[in-house]
């Protein structure tokens, strides 16, 4: 129920149906938009115009509203930036790299036995095989339209909710077949995040506390739920920044913080699997790097399979990585020997981005 619900948010316009237009002031007379459209107003600010933000240095919530008159002007019109605490820093990219761990891979959670997905005659995977370990990350990279979400929406049956769509092979999740178990069940156990933030029109508690609430027989109360809640908000490294008010609505969170609040959601039944699917492709990078970060911590806990297009995040997060080319896996093997010591001659064309 909630995976359809998040599913059905997801297919009909690409992003969250629910208003995400909270506190924002209208683009700029030249498009610009905050990342992806329902980001911090703050992001919006900066990336259309560098203005001195330094001279914001308090940690009380205060409004700054800039106005500009002059319709010649290359300044965008009024802006509202409200900040509530101080920006968290994030070590830059390399420094991360270099304090994360190899990865210690732990029991095979999924496996891929020859799955393959047409939509009506039009083959998009094509009988692929691999296996997913709990405490890896294992990115599916490859260029537009090469199958990578068919493949990672089909592990908890969300393809098949497109009429038009078929699957053979087999996929086995702790070695029961996918097909025997029911599709709530299923999507609890193996849970998604999609590309754009799309928390519920609700507080943050209720978000995460909705996915509890879903696989409860009982509707347990917000106090029963709470250590759960907590616990996930504190997993998706939120909760230090949302803790002083989780009755806040969720839209008025930053794009970063949706994100993870998405995450938070997800991993609030105690998944084996995280799918996600390009997370941080409408984030900004210092949200990115949260995030990252955050995929690295989780995936102890969990195995995790990421979409992602970016074969630099790919490198950074990935121990695992398959390369996919219109429906077929072409290679599967860990980061360093994928990008590094690549076998085939089309994988090493792609990662040396000779196409994309
Ligand atoms: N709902 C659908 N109905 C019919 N065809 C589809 C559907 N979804 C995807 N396809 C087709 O299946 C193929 C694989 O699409 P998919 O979205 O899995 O690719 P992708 O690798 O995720 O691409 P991108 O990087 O652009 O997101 C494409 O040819 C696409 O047109
Ligand atoms: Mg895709």
């Amino acid at each position: 129920m909630l995976m359809d619900l998040v599913e059905k948010v997801d297919k009909v316009s690409g992003m969250s149906t629910y208003p995400t237009t909270v506190d924002r002031e209208p683009l700029s007379a030249n498009g610009a938009n905050g990342a992806n459209g329902n980001g911090p107003i703050a992001l919006e600010q900066s990336l259309v115009a560098p203005r001195p933000l330094a001279s914001v240095s308090t940690l009380e919530p205060r409004e700054y509203t800039e106005h500009h008159d002059d319709a010649d002007s290359a300044i965008p019109p009024v802006r509202t930036i409200v900040l509530d605490r101080a920006p968290r820093p994030v070590a830059p990219p390399a420094q991360r790299e270099s304090i994360r761990l190899a990865s210690a891979a732990g029991p095979k959670r999924l496996e891929l036995d020859s799955v393959s997905v047409s939509y009506g005659h039009k083959q998009a995977v094509k009988s692929v095989s691999l296996p997913i370990h709990q405490g890896e990350v294992l990115a599916l990279i490859g260029p537009s339209g090469c199958g990578k979400t068919t493949l990672l929406r089909t592990l908890n049956r969300l393809t098949e909710l497109v009429p038009s769509s078929a699957r053979g092979g087999r996929i086995l999740l702790d070695g029961d077949d996918v097909d025997d178990l029911p599709d709530t069940r299923l999507r609890a156990r193996v849970s998604m995040v999609f590309q754009q933030p799309n928390p519920f029109p609700m507080s943050i508690f209720d978000n995460v506390a909705f996915a509890l609430r879903e696989q409860s027989r009982k509707r347990p109360g917000r106090r029963a739920l709470e250590p759960q809640v907590i616990d996930a908000l504190k997993r998706a490294a939120l909760y230090d920044e949302v803790a002083d008010d989780l009755g806040r609505p969720a839209l008025r969170l930053s794009g970063g913080q949706q994100q993870r609040l998405c995450i938070a959601r997800a991993i609030a039944l105690r998944p084996e699997v995280l799918l996600l699917d390009e997370p941080c492709s409408a984030l900004d990078p210092i949200s990115t790097g949260v995030i990252e970060d955050l995929i690295h911590e989780l995936r102890r806990d969990l195995a995790i399979v990421m979409v992602t297009h970016n074969l630099a995040q790919a490198r950074r997060v990935a121990d695992k990585v398959a390369f996919m080319y219109m429906g077929d896996l072409v290679e599967y093997g860990t980061t360093q020997q994928v990008f590094e010591e690549p076998r085939a001659t089309r994988t090493r064309d792609y990662v040396q981005g000779a196409f994309g």
